[in-house]
């Protein structure tokens, strides 16, 4: 299979390990092993350090199974497949897609979601949002990009890299139409739990659809990407058999480490939850300010959810250059909208650190130094 390199990936590998400055990272604070098991009750402490280093169950840990079927509604554990993240997403569209479907994708996006389509042949449709004062995907554009052969509809609520999200309303149009039309649902909630307003909270997909598949994990909310844990679950159980056969030619089984530290992650949730929210929310009133402050320079579209951000450039320097020179002179990491193939002069921020507003600081002062 050839596949066209997954730009954002690329310039993440360029520039995360090597500047000292990160502005546009999409997880949270990572915790360190030791905060993560100070968490752990005694017998979870137990299986962690009695844990054998051997192969481990192929859908997952039942214990963690069972964990991860307590955030849905309607999830039995054997509706769940453990795997990560961005695995889930190669082996959910390889089992769903065949050369000459239909799909159609939220865009800008996560380029995987639609990247894998494209490679496997099939046509991909964008559906992307206007741009008021907020970023608003309109069910009306989706339902005009259906198609005969439409297959697939992949969205991703709380989205990558607006922010932006659906009214609960629209998600059941979404799924009216889908159900309507026979078409599977991809949607991916790598983001969830990450509302600023509990009231914006989606249900998953897959409480809502029995021909979704949802995916999660602990990459982002959990702020435990390192773990590489992730999962996909759905009520569609010839799809999980697929799935569950392709998972044997990508990694069989999940890390056994990382799936004892995600049974402790599930276990305190709200507590973990509530930490990454804090750190977003004082992180949003130092971008509200500073947006404030520039928006002749800037234009600051509040994400509603999530940990990142999209703000746009209000001069004609072009954003890549921007972010080229920002890099070599402050050793400030953002990521340019190109990086997604996006039009336009945006740039993604990421709002889940705790230093941001030290280095929203040295922006701040390159910004006022180089252009005002
Ligand atoms: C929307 C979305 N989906 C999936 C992933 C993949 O997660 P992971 O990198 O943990 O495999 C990411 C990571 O950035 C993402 O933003």
């Amino acid at each position: 299979m050839k596949i066209k390199p997954f730009e954002l990936e690329r310039y993440f590998a360029r520039y995360e390990f090597s500047s000292p400055y990160l502005l546009s990272c999409s997880d949270c604070e990572a915790f360190s092993l030791n905060e993560l098991l100070e968490l752990a009750d005694k017998k979870n402490r137990k299986l962690w350090d009695n844990l054998k280093l051997s192969y481990t169950e192929s859908a997952g840990h039942p214990l963690l199974r069972e964990e991860i079927a307590r955030l849905y509604d309607s999830v039995l554990p054997e509706q769940v497949n453990v795997m990560v993240p961005e695995e889930a997403i190669f082996i959910a569209m390889n089992c769903i897609l065949q050369k000459g479907d239909h799909v159609i994708c939220t865009f800008p996006g996560y380029q995987s979601l639609y990247q894998i389509a494209e490679t496997l042949g099939c046509e991909v449709s964008k559906w992307e949002p206007e741009l008021n004062e907020t970023w608003d995907f309109n069910v009306e554009d989706l339902k005009q990009l259906i198609e005969r052969n439409t297959k697939l509809v992949i969205i991703n609520f709380p989205h990558n890299p607006t922010g932006a999200m659906i009214s609960h309303q629209h998600q059941l149009e979404i799924i009216y139409l889908c159900r309507q039309k026979n078409i599977i649902l991809f949607s991916d909630e790598m983001y969830r739990f990450l509302e600023y307003d509990e009231e914006d909270r989606l249900p998953s997909v897959t409480d809502l659809y029995e021909n979704a598949v949802s995916l999660f994990g602990l990459s982002k909310s959990f702020a435990l990407p390192g773990l590489r844990i992730g999962w996909l679950v759905s009520r569609n159980k010839k799809l999980m058999e697929e799935i569950a056969c392709f998972k044997d030619y990508t990694t069989i089984c999940n890390n056994a480490p990382g799936e004892i530290l995600a049974i402790i992650a599930l276990q305190n949730k709200d507590f973990i939850f509530k930490r990454n929210l804090q750190i977003i929310s004082d992180n949003l009133v130092a971008a509200d300010a500073f947006f404030g402050k520039y928006k002749n320079f800037f234009k600051w579209i509040r994400p509603k959810a999530g940990s990142i951000g999209f703000p746009e450039m209000k001069t004609n320097i072009s954003v890549e250059e921007f972010a080229k020179d920002l890099v070599e002179k402050r050793g400030i990491m953002i990521l340019p909208s190109n990086v997604y193939d996006f039009k336009g002069n945006f740039f993604r921020i990421g709002l889940g650190r705790k230093n941001m507003k030290e280095v929203m600081g040295i922006f701040e002062e390159y910004v006022v130094s180089e252009f005002l």
